[in-house]
């Protein structure tokens, strides 16, 4: 599997190798652009920045719709960004952001004005979308978060999501949207409102030093900071990056297939999650392919976590009762874990009271996952349990070689193994202090 990935990977190298050799052999004559603060020489435009805190939207859209197709755009400047950034279509384009760009704290206009992505009401500031993209340049992205982050807080956090309320709803500073290879590498990202990257209907994309900051200075939380969100994706390739965050490292939400996590620090996170599945009931959901290696997960709510909703008897649920599978979806190898409270959990009960789910199992099915070479400490917080595994219903072929797991606060490891197939091979990651909890 791993060199089925590397070669794909090295389609995608290929495919940009020839996008930017073709950009050097096309020139465009270009009238003189209407915004003084566009320079178009040939087929590069760059966004000179208005200064003074104003909104430089309009121009980088403008250099958006000049320089969109076989182009060079250059943002070098410190922008500020008060308006919607909208661009898809584009071909061929290389984005250098070397500068910063910085979206303004306006509550009352980003909420209803950000663009909506439906899924778990998500929106955006930024909507990014086409075919051979590539952003680079040592450049960030500043989401102003601490003004949301306490917004949040004092509403009680209310709304769970972007567009769950047109007054109150924190964009994504960068989403990837209908997209085919796009390589987003040497960018720097902080204070996201919400998820700080949403890869949606997308494939070959992929992400690779990146260095994501979700911090609080405050006392309220940095909320829903995932690192990054795939969803109805194919091939993303997230890698050699740095994400100091408090919620998700990564997250395979509904139909991410063939994905590939390597040489990732998280550090304060919520782990590397799949899901949460099977939500929705008379949807189908999919994750697929997953591979994760040379994972360092310090100060974590959880390792590696698969969560599933258990089975719902409405056909209108919307708390479980969706089916689908969770197959191959993770291959875990090099994980090493510190500090974290739940270092191993599959939940397919999630969100579900325990005795609906033994009445009504989750139908989506968990199969073919495998921990190679998990190792390091749990946290207090885990009360000793290193390893959690419930299915609701029976999850097959789950395997684990060479785990290395401790909890140094507590003198016995326990591991929680319910309704797992192949219980002898998972659960004997210790055995001298192994555990199982039949359900
Ligand atoms: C999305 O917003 C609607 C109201 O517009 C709300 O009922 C629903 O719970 C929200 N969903 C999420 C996941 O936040
Ligand atoms: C997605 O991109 C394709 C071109 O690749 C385009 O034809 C289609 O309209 C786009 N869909 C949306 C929803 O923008
Ligand atoms: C990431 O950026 C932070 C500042 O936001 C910096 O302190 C840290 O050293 C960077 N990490 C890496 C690996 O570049
Ligand atoms: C790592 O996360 C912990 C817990 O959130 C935090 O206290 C610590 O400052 C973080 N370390 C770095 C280097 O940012
Ligand atoms: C996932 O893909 C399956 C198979 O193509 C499809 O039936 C299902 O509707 C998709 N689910 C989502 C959430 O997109
Ligand atoms: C610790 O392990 C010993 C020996 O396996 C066992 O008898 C004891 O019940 C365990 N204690 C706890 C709290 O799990």
């Amino acid at each position: 599997m791993v060199r089925v990935l590397t070669a794909l990977t090295s389609f995608v190298f290929a495919s940009y190798a020839l996008a930017s050799s073709s950009l050097e052999v096309r020139t465009t004559q270009s009238a003189a652009p209407k915004d003084p603060f566009l320079v178009v020489i040939g087929n590069t435009c760059t966004v000179i920045p208005k200064g003074a805190g104003q909104d430089d939207a309009p121009t980088i859209l403008e250099a958006f719709s000049r320089c969109g197709k076989n182009a060079n755009i250059i943002l070098n400047g410190y922008y500020v960004v008060g308006t919607l950034l909208k661009t898809i279509g584009l071909q061929n384009v290389n984005i250098q952001l070397s500068g910063t760009i910085q979206y303004t704290p306006n509550i009352a206009y980003w909420s209803p004005n950000s663009f909506f992505l439906t899924y778990q009401n998500a929106t955006t500031f930024w909507l990014l979308g086409g075919q051979n993209l590539h952003m680079f340049g040592g450049g960030t992205i500043d989401g102003n978060g601490q003004v949301w982050w306490d917004t949040f807080a004092s509403n009680n956090n209310a709304g769970t999501a972007g567009g769950s309320s047109t007054t109150f709803a924190r964009p994504v500073p960068l989403t990837i949207f209908n997209s085919t290879n796009v390589l987003v590498e040497n960018i720097h990202q902080i204070g996201s409102p919400f998820w700080n990257n949403f890869v949606i209907g997308s494939s070959f994309v992929e992400y690779r030093n990146i260095n994501i900051s979700s911090v609080s200075f405050s006392s309220a939380p940095a909320a829903n900071s995932d690192g990054w969100d795939i969803y109805r994706s194919d091939h993303v390739t997230i890698r050699d990056s740095t994400i100091n965050n408090d919620d998700d490292c990564v997250s395979f939400k509904p139909n991410s297939t063939n994905m590939l996590v390597s040489n990732l620090n998280c550090n304060g996170t919520h782990g590397i999650s799949v899901g949460s599945l099977g939500q929705f009931a008379g949807e189908t959901d999919i994750v697929q392919n997953v591979w994760v290696e040379n994972v360092v997960m310090a100060n974590a709510q959880n390792g590696a976590r698969i969560k599933v909703f258990g089975g719902n008897p409405s056909p209108t649920s919307t708390a479980g009762g969706g089916t689908g599978f969770a197959k191959s979806s993770r291959h875990l190898h090099q994980f090493h874990a510190e500090n974290v409270d739940n270092l191993i959990l599959i939940d397919q009960c999630y969100m579900t009271a325990a005795n609906v789910c033994a009445e009504f199992p989750s139908t989506l099915i968990i199969s073919d996952v495998h921990y190679d070479h998990v190792f390091g400490t749990a946290s207090k917080a885990s009360k000793g349990v290193v390893v959690s595994l419930t299915c609701s219903d029976v999850c097959q072929d789950i395997t684990a070689i060479d785990t290395q797991l401790t909890a140094p606060s507590f003198p016995n490891v326990t591991y929680v193994c319910s309704n797992i197939a192949s219980m002898k091979q998972v659960c004997s990651f210790h055995k001298i202090f192994l555990l199982l909890l039949i359900g």
